[in-house]
Order: C-alpha cells, then structure tokens, then sequence
C-alpha cells in the first residue's frame, strides 16, 4: 500500500488526477470506477478542468458507479447517476452511455443487483476510485458488511444519512437504502485508489490502514489488496502512528 500526503485537498485531488490521467491514457479500453461524495467533486472538476485546458480525452473511458440511492426518480438530481453526469460526463467527451451503474428503478432489485455485480466483474475495473466514510464505510458498505459481500441491497447508517444530507434540497431526506458493490467486488478491481480529506476522516482513516482487517471497518479490506494508493490531504493522515511518502 502506498500512502502519499498532500498538504491540501486541492494538492490531493491534483495526485488523483494525475493516477486516472496516466490511467486514461494508458488503458486501450479504460473501465474507471466512480465514487461520488464531497471528496470526487474536487477530483472531478480537476479532471474536467485538465480535458478543457490540456485535451486530457475520455473518450474510450467506461465508468462504473460503485452504488446508487433506492427510492428517488430517475431524474432526481440527487441521483448519484445525475451527479457524475453533471460533475463529469456531461463535461467531458465521455461518449453515451458510458457512464453504469445499477438501476434503482428496476422491478426486481435482488435480479438487478446480480446484473450489476456480472457487468462489473466482466468489466474489469482497471482503476477504482474511493472515498472513506467517518465510520469506515466505502461504497455503501457500512460497518459489519462482511468482507466477502457483492453487489446487493443495503440500509445506510444514521450517521452516512446525516454526513450526506448536504447533498440534498433542505428539508428532503436522505434515502434509507441503496444498491452497493460489496466489498468482494471492489476487491476485484485491479487498482484501488482510496482518497480522504479533512480531520473528520482521520480516525477511519488510521483504523482502516493501521487496525485490525475487521467488518466493522470496511476499509480495511483494502489492506489484503495488492495494489492500493491512499491519498490524504494532511488533516486526514494526522492519526497515522507511521509517515507516509
Ligand atoms: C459514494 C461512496 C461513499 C463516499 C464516502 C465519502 O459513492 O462511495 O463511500 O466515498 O461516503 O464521502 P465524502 O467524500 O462526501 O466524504
């Protein structure tokens, strides 16, 4: 596992960038996977602002969304589908269609969340991208998923409700469920890309990379990956016993 800290966010999302850049180009047919979240909006509008200034092309890119809110319309702007669209796709020469996730609106979601879990596996995420929960989770794996688990249905924390209510219209409520990759399915991705800023990320953060591989930290997994870069603004790295590079 290599741990990089940048002194700011802003620094942090410039490394990111860099790894999907170098990705991008390199990949003859990239398949990236997508987290969303505050810490992607920094990520994003750096990749959007490298393929207006630089060129930086997506076009031969297929992303994959880790998870999805149950329970909103299609074109609820809360929608994780609408906000890569919006924060990314729709900004760069993503082609059509080139943006996956599972459908929330599917008449059968146990049938859904099997369709979903074969499509990325036979993708072969080539490099996936991830934020961290304060209390560990990634995806919408909360604490006590189990560490094998695959694409499926699940009910969020109280405390993942109120961290993400800011991305929604006052006076809304955050979904109660939604469909998340497992942990296994993550696990499957060639590359994992964990990235987390602020102070509020940095006791799961410490947990994740320096505890005890557990269910009640989903993150942990990541320590049993064999290629795992985790980029911290330095806030986020604070409760490391060991440095980083
Ligand atoms: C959402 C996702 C989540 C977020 C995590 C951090 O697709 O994968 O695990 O990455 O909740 O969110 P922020 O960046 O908003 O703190």
């Amino acid at each position: 596992m290599r741990v990089v800290v940048s002194e700011s966010g802003t620094a942090a999302a410039q490394v990111v960038a860099d790894l999907v850049e170098r990705f991008v180009a390199s990949a003859p047919r990239p398949a990236l996977g997508l987290a969303t979240g505050k810490t992607m909006e920094a990520v994003f509008a750096e990749l959007v602002r490298r393929h207006s200034e630089q060129g930086l092309s997506f076009a031969r890119v297929q992303a994959y969304l880790l998870d999805e809110y149950l329970d909103l319309d299609h074109d609820d702007q809360s929608a994780y589908r609408n906000v890569v669209h919006r924060l990314l796709g729709g900004r760069v020469d993503m082609g059509p269609g080139a943006i996956h996730g599972p459908n929330p609106q599917a008449l059968d979601v146990t049938a859904e969340c099997a369709r979903y879990e074969r499509q990325v596996r036979e993708a072969s995420i080539g490099l996936q991208l991830l934020g961290i929960g304060a209390n560990g989770h990634i995806a919408f794996n909360e604490p006590g998923s189990p560490l094998d688990s695959a694409t499926r249905v699940v009910e969020l924390s109280e405390q993942t409700r109120a961290d993400n209510a800011r991305f929604f219209p006052a006076g809304r409520s955050v979904p109660s469920r939604a469909i998340t990759q497992g942990i296994s399915t993550i696990g499957a991705a060639a590359r994992l890309v964990l990235v987390a800023c602020g102070e509020h990320k940095a006791r799961a953060v410490a947990r994740a990379l320096e505890g005890p591989v557990t269910a009640e930290i989903p993150a942990s997994a990541l320590q049993r990956h064999p290629r795992v870069a985790v980029v911290l603004d330095r806030w986020a790295s604070s409760g490391l016993a060991r440095s980083a590079s």
